[in-house]
């Protein structure tokens, strides 16, 4: 696993772009886009990626980037936070069982202020399994601004539930071959938008 802090240069026009929140609002109504790098990128997350794995476009191995933004912030959204999982080929998990995870797992923080919870936590390989609530068996990040964190998307993780704060975080998974559905949720992404079964039931989104 790699951290590093202050990864974007504030000047870096990136880093600018990110400032606008409406930004990580509009990704966060998308269930997740599949970006090859064939094309330009097409977006500021798009030029993130490049920005963050620009090295390893073209590599026969790695067929593309699928990407998706978590927003926590009572102005906007509140979503309910993923419990312990692998990333993996959902589709094929769901129809044949198997589990194929990405290469690599990338998790990039915007905005976060004030935050209780939200820790990400990543089982530790030893201990990799579906239920694990041993703290002493489980590497614990806490998010922070221009933050970055890289790891193996086949040790269990998740997002513990947060209780008050804002946390914009932006998730990049490195796939050999596409996920089964990549292409259909690429083409039909308006279909993917999840705001509504996001909001978190217990809490009713302020209205503004
Ligand atoms: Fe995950």
């Amino acid at each position: 696993m790699i951290i590093e802090d202050s990864y974007l240069d504030e000047n870096n026009e990136i880093f600018k772009r990110l400032e606008n929140k409406e930004e990580w609002i509009t990704l966060s109504k998308y269930a997740y886009r599949f970006w090859t790098a064939e094309k330009d990128p097409s977006n500021v997350w798009e030029e993130l990626i490049k920005y963050m794995w620009g090295d390893i476009i073209g590599n026969p191995d790695v067929a593309g980037f699928e990407y998706w933004g978590n927003v926590y912030d009572d102005k906007y959204e509140r979503y309910w936070c993923p419990g312990w999982h692998q990333d993996k080929d959902e589709k094929l998990a769901e129809t044949k069982g198997e589990t194929i995870c990405p290469k690599v797992s990338t998790v990039y923080y915007g905005s976060c202020d004030n935050l209780e919870g939200g820790f990400l936590e990543i089982a530790l390989p030893e201990y990799n399994r579906a239920h694990n609530d041993d703290s002493n068996l489980t590497e614990r990040i806490f998010p922070m601004k221009n933050r970055i964190v890289i790891f193996d998307p086949f040790r269990w993780h998740r997002v513990t539930p947060i209780t008050n704060g804002i946390r914009y975080s932006f998730q990049v998974n490195i796939w050999e071959k596409p996920p089964s559905d990549a292409w259909t949720t690429y083409k039909d992404y308006d279909k993917y938008h999840v705001v509504e079964d996001r909001i978190e039931p217990n809490k009713p989104v302020k209205e503004s």
